[in-house]
């Protein structure tokens, strides 16, 4: 039997992979974790399958249904929100689950900053203007940020930032990079990107807080810092320039 790691994107049941849904639907167990996976992922599940809300247990519960699984011969859907490689805890169970030799696979989801993007309807990597994205957070009370990943040090690079789990200390977010980036630089604020009621205020370091204060969110939003965000007059990227000589287009081949 495996332990089946799962993305479940951002919110929306429709932006999950084919293969995740697929192996949802092939385990009799489904561990998910907590109101993040909206309950159109959860109906990709047997209909007798063993449906448990992570929530309220700890690591430890949390493996014991996984070993207990594994004891019975029964493959697990173990879901988190977005994609498993950033914020997801998944790190410290398949490093149990390696301990316990109990096999394991993982399936990408889309992360909440993709969605964002979409729902902004913007590239967040626009030519001579951003060719980075920043994936960061600050400090919370359950992790703590290596002392030299601090907003400064990536704000000194002026790519495009996409803090996570930050909302609640906007203010501080601003007075930090407001010194990097100007106070006219553009910032979004998306909340619950393709969820329902996705919500999305627009504005620059100097106005963002009096903006937000319009449409109070919590939690599950992202604050997206950066020229990219509203760049109208970039440089049009040499892929798709007639005269640019590339391997699926060679210009000999005119
Ligand atoms: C614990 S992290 C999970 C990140 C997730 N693994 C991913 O791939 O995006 C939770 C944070 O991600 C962001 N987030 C997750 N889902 C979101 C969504 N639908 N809209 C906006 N932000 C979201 C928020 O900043 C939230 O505080």
């Amino acid at each position: 039997m495996t332990v089946h790691f799962i993305g479940a994107g951002p919110g929306a049941a429709d932006l999950l992979t084919l293969r995740g849904r697929d192996l949802i639907a092939s385990c009799p167990v489904c561990l998910y974790a907590g109101s993040l996976v909206p309950a159109g992922v959860l109906a990709h599940c047997p209909p007798d399958a063993r449906i448990i809300d992570t929530a309220p247990l700890s690591l430890d519960d949390i493996v014991a249904e996984m070993k207990a699984a594994h004891d019975r011969g029964q493959d697990v859907a173990r879901l988190h929100s977005g994609d498993l490689s950033i914020w997801s805890a998944v790190g410290e169970q398949t490093r149990r689950l390696r301990a316990l030799d109990i096999p394991y696979t993982m399936t990408p989801g889309v992360p909440a900053f993709a969605a964002a993007a979409a729902a902004l309807k913007r590239e967040l990597t626009l030519p001579e203007v951003a060719q980075s994205l920043v994936l960061t957070r600050t400090s919370g009370r359950a992790s703590a940020m290596p002392p030299r990943e601090t907003l400064a040090t990536f704000a000194q690079s002026g790519a495009t930032l996409a803090i996570h789990l930050s909302i609640h200390v906007l203010a501080r977010v601003v007075e930090e990079l407001t010194p990097f980036y100007g106070a006219d630089c553009p910032v979004a604020l998306v909340y619950r990107a393709s969820w329902p009621d996705e919500t999305i205020v627009q504005g620059t370091l100097a106005d963002i807080e009096a903006q937000a204060a319009q449409a109070p969110m919590e939690r599950t939003a992202l604050i997206l810092v950066g020229p990219a965000l509203a760049a109208e007059d970039f440089r049009e990227s040499a892929l798709y320039d007639a005269g640019y000589d590339r391997r699926f287009r060679p210009r000999g081949a005119r």
